[in-house]
C-alpha cells in the first residue's frame, strides 16, 4: 500500500512522481524513472538507487541520475556500499544530512566526483524486504533537504517497491512465455497483481476526498479510472494465458494422465524433462499423446499395477517417453491379440524412431518408445 502521509499540495506531484514510475514495465526503465521521479520531487540536483545484492550487504546495481555519461565515466567504479551508503543498508531508516563531506561514516569521494554536500537516503523496500536505497544530493533550492522532501521520498519509495515488484514479475513472465506453466502465472497475476492494483487505487480514492483543490481530486479520479483500465487489461490477459494453457504437449498430456486415474484407481505420476514444449511439433505432440494414453489403458486392463510413471523428455535430439508400471509384466505366453503395442511401435517407425518393451514377469512393464526430433 502507498503511504500518502504528505501535504496536500505535494498530492499532484507525488501522484506525477508514481504515475511515472509505473508506466513501465521493464526493470531497468522502472528504475531509471525511479531516481529520475524522486530528483524532480525533491529538487536534488544528483540521484541514485542502490540494488543490493541477494545477500543484502552490498550494492550489485547502482544507477544513477544527474551524471552524464562522461562524469560516469571519469569517476570509474560504482560504489559497493561504504561510508554513509552503508550505514542505511546496515540500519534501513531515512537519513537527512547536511553536509555529507563531514558525516563520520562518510568514506570520502573517489576521485573526479563532483562535490556533493546535502544528502537524503531512504530505504525501498519490495514485499517486505529492503531492496535497496535511494539517494538524493545537493538539493538546488536550499542547503539542506527538508523533513517534507524526506516524507514525499518515503511515499515515493513506496510506491517504488510495489513497482519494482510488478516489473521483476513481468521480467519473470517474459522468461517462462516459453515453456511455463501459463496457469501458475495466470495465478499469480491474479493474487498479487491485480490485488496490489486494487489496494493503491482505494488508497488513492480514499486521498480524492479529502484533497484540495478539486483539479487535484479530479486527477486523482483520472488515475483511479486508469487503474480500473489496467486491472481489466490484465484480466484479460489472465484469460488468454489459460486459453493458451490448453493445448500444447504438456497440457494434452498431462490431461491424458489425470483421465486416466479412474481406469488405473491411483494417478500416475508424470515428469517432463527438458524444452518439451518449444521442440516437439504438434503433429508429433498427437501421436506421443496416443502413445501415452494406450501405455496407460494397457496398464489399466492387464498390469493390475499399484502405481506407474510417466516420463516425457526431449533432448535437442530426441523426444523419449518412458511409462513404467509395477504391475504383473507382460506374460510371453500372453496371446498379442490386440493392435496396441503394435501400432505404437509402427508410430515410432514411421518418425525415424523405435519403441522398447522391457518385462519380466511379476516385475512390471517398462515402454520406451522414442524418436528423433
Ligand atoms: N503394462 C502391461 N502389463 C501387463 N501386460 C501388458 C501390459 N501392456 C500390454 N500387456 C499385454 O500385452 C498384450 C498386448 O497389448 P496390446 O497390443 O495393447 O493389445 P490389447 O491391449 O488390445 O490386448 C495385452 O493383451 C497384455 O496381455
Ligand atoms: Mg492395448
Amino acid at each position: 500500500m502507498v503511504d500518502v502521509d504528505v501535504g496536500l499540495s505535494d498530492d499532484a506531484g507525488l501522484l506525477d512522481a508514481i504515475l511515472s514510475i509505473a508506466s513501465d514495465l521493464d526493470l531497468e526503465g522502472v528504475l531509471r524513472r525511479i531516481v529520475a521521479a524522486a530528483c524532480g520531487l525533491t529538487d536534488a540536483q544528483y540521484g541514485a538507487l542502490g540494488v543490493l545484492d541477494p545477500g543484502g550487504r552490498v550494492l550489485a546495481q547502482f544507477v544513477t541520475h544527474g551524471l552524464t555519461d562522461a562524469q560516469e565515466d571519469l569517476i570509474g567504479s560504482r560504489p559497493g556500499g561504504q561510508g554513509v551508503l552503508g550505514l542505511l543498508i546496515t540500519d534501513p531508516r531515512p537519513i537527512r544530512l547536511a553536509d555529507l563531506g563531514v558525516h563520520a561514516k562518510s568514506f570520502g569521494f573517489p576521485d573526479h566526483h563532483p562535490p556533493m554536500h546535502s544528502f537524503l537516503g531512504v530505504p525501498i523496500r519490495v514485499r517486505g524486504l529492503v531492496f535497496g536505497n535511494l539517494y538524493m544530493t545537493e538539493k538546488r533550492s536550499a542547503p539542506e533537504f527538508t523533513e517534507r522532501d524526506e516524507r514525499l521520498l518515503s511515499s515515493l519509495a513506496a510506491a517504488a517497491g510495489v513497482a519494482i515488484d510488478n516489473a521483476r514479475l513481468h521480467e519473470r513472465l517474459g522468461e517462462l512465455a516459453l515453456f511455463a506453466d501459463r496457469e501458475r502465472i495466470a495465478r499469480d497475476l491474479h493474487d498479487t497483481v491485480i490485488q496490489r492494483l486494487f489496494a493503491v487505487g482505494l488508497s488513492l480514492q480514499g486521498l480524492a476526498r479529502i484533497v484540495d483543490p478539486p483539479t487535484a481530486a479530479e486527477r486523482i479520479e483520472a488515475a483511479v479510472d486508469e487503474l480500473d483500465l489496467t486491472i481489466a487489461d490484465i484480466r484479460s490477459t489472465i484469460f488468454a494465458l489459460q486459453l493458451r494453457s490448453e493445448t500444447g504437449m504438456r497440457a494434452e498430456i498431462t490431461r491424458a494422465v489425470t483421465e486416466a486415474r479412474d481406469a488405473l484407481g491411483f494417478l500416475p505420476r508424470i515428469q517432463f524433462e527438458g524444452p518439451v514444449e518449444s521442440s516437439v511439433e504438434p503433429g508429433v505432440a498427437e501421436v506421443a499423446t496416443a502413445v501415452v494414453r494406450e501405455a496407460l489403458s494397457n496398464i489399466a486392463r492387464h498390469a493390475r499395477a499399484t502405481r506407474a510413471d510417466v516420463v516425457i523428455a526431449a533432448s535437442g535430439a530426441e523426444l523419449r517417453l518412458n511409462i513404467t508400471d509395477d504391475g504383473i509384466g507382460i506374460r510371453r505366453s500372453s496371446p498379442t491379440g490386440g493392435s496396441g503395442l503394435r501400432n505404437m511401435a509402427g508410430r515410432a517407425e514411421q518418425l525415424g524412431g523405435v519403441l522398447d518393451v522391457r518385462s519380466e514377469p511379476g516385475e512390471g512393464t517398462t515402454l520406451t518408445w522414442r524418436i528423433p526430433l
